[in-house]
């Protein structure tokens, strides 16, 4: 008989508790993306690896282990509140990640998703982390992106990677 419990066993930790590991990515983006899922359905489409930011602020954050792009989605305010949507637009799920000083070491460029809809705030949380931590804003699409997005991103990012690693150290 369905006890319809979930399917943790004895062993697993509990999300966020002390015993669960810190998650640690070698991918060159490193994306946050909601319930919605739309940010990671383009991540998923893209020909780069990808590692996630965890859902749950509770959950250990990520660690990069090197140098990567940004992939995240704004959740504004209400315009009808001055200074609302830049105050709420970056996930609290980034801010901790980019918390960790080593993570925030390693950004070079951000990529925004976002609803046009939102007006003056369309893509806003790129455009503060971007000017918080002192790299470019890469691109900015809508939603979960069109095939045109998928393939100048993936155009993008190669000659990004190409052109940093020309860079002196
Ligand atoms: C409550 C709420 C607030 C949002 N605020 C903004 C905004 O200020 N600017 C913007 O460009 N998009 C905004 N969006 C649109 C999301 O960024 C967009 O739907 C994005 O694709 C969500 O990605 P995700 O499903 O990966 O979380 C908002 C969406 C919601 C639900």
């Amino acid at each position: 008989m369905a006890l319809g419990i979930a399917d943790r066993t004895g062993t697993d930790p509990v999300p966020g508790s002390a015993a669960e590991a810190q998650p640690v990515t070698d991918a060159p983006l490193i994306f946050f993306t909601s319930a919605s899922g739309y940010t990671g359905r383009f991540a998923e489409k893209l020909d780069t690896a990808a590692g996630r930011i965890p859902l749950h602020t509770s959950a250990p954050t990520l660690l990069a282990q090197r140098p990567y792009v940004l992939l995240l989605p704004t959740y504004g305010g209400t315009a009808a509140q001055p200074g609302a949507a830049a105050a709420g637009a970056v996930p609290k799920q980034v801010i901790k990640f980019l918390n960790d000083e080593h993570n925030r070491s390693l950004i070079r460029g951000v990529i925004g998703a976002g609803n046009t809809n939102f007006g003056e705030s369309y893509c806003l949380a790129a455009d503060i982390v971007a000017a918080k931590c002192k790299v470019p804003v890469l691109y900015r699409f809508e939603l979960m992106g069109t095939s045109e997005d998928v393939a100048k991103v993936n155009e993008g990012l190669e000659e990004f990677w190409t052109h940093q690693s020309q860079k002196p150290a």
